[in-house]
């Protein structure tokens, strides 16, 4: 079998793809506690053991708003250390698939963004993870990078699973609705790169970078309420009422982009699948994560 390392498998991405790839693939998955990504001679080690065809890394410092006041770290993580992933998976020719956000758009024009776009970032989470997407494209070729956005599923924290908590004790929620994005859910970031494995341990491969989020776009508080929509009579949930409010009236540290929602005919076109609708995939969600 093939091997493949996959770094940061603790996270709710790595939990998804470690779950996924080991019924299939020989797979090492290393937490941030077994190998720091930002420990250099140690992630050379792992990968002079192992000897891996392909290095998953789904490792990143995520906190957005954390993240401003957390810069220097944030880069090591986000940007170092992707770079050294690339120049090992380069001198050790190894594949590296590894993701990146909607974060390092900032568009003006409600139009969907496609990959070759205006990149402005404009918080250091975005800025850091540009900084990784171009160190990978100096170093290396054989590269898979997937700009994914507003993750989702069933591990570790996100955004759906937040009002689905909330909503069995809050009557009413307040939720931005001045951010376009599309919700993204691990599964189909999985189902994906399994796709992309097979083709490519086949011999097929489309190296480069690929939006990857479901088709249609919405906002935070479209997320809110599709859920509420979808739950509002079931017995222990409470939530009846989520009001629109604006990005200003929603402090946070970091800014975010008014729009981000990626095209996604690229990947669609290329690995020749079928992406469905945003509401598609949280429907499937909400309808296996919600207990009673
Ligand atoms: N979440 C989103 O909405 C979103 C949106 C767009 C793109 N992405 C990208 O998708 C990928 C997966 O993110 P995710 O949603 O799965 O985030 P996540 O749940 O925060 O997972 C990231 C994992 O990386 C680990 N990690 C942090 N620093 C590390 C280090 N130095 N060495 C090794 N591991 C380290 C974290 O461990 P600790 O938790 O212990 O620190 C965590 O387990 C990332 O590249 C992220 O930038 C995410």
């Amino acid at each position: 079998m093939n091997r493949i390392l996959l770094l940061g498998a603790g996270g709710q991405l790595g939990q998804e793809i470690n779950k996924d790839l080991s019924k299939n693939h020989d797979i090492l998955s290393l937490t941030k506690k077994e190998c720091d990504i930002t420990n250099y001679s140690f992630v050379e080690e792992k990968i002079k053991l192992f000897k891996p065809k392909v290095i998953i890394n789904a490792a990143a410092y995520t906190n957005v708003d954390e993240a401003e006041n957390n810069e220097s770290l944030t880069d090591n993580i986000n940007h170092l250390a992707v770079d050294n992933l690339a120049r090992l998976s380069k001198n050790y020719k190894v594949v590296l698939i590894h993701f990146s956000t909607d974060y390092i758009f900032n568009h003006k024009i409600n139009e969907p963004i496609s990959e070759d776009e205006k990149k402005d970032p404009i918080n250091v989470y975005g800025l850091t993870k540009y900084l990784g997407e171009k160190s990978i494209i100096r170093n290396m070729e054989n590269f898979y990078i997937l700009r994914i956005s507003w993750v989702y599923g069933k591990y570790g924290k996100n955004f759906p699973k937040t009002i689905l908590r909330l909503a069995k004790n809050k009557k009413e929620l307040n939720i931005v609705g001045d951010q376009i994005g599309s919700p993204t859910p691990t599964s189909l970031i999985s189902s994906v790169i399994n796709k992309l494995l097979v083709l490519h341990f086949k011999g097929d491969n489309y190296y480069g970078i690929y939006n990857l989020s479901p088709s249609g776009s919405c906002s935070w508080y479209e997320i809110g309420n599709f859920i509420l929509e979808r739950l509002k009579d079931k017995k222990n949930f409470k939530l009846k009422t989520i009001n629109k409010i604006s990005s200003k009236e929603f402090k946070s540290l970091a800014k975010r982009p008014k729009y981000s929602y990626l095209d996604n005919s690229k990947i669609q076109k290329v690995l020749n699948v079928n992406i469905r609708d945003w509401k598609y995939y949280l429907k499937d969600f909400i309808d296996s994560n919600y207990e009673n």
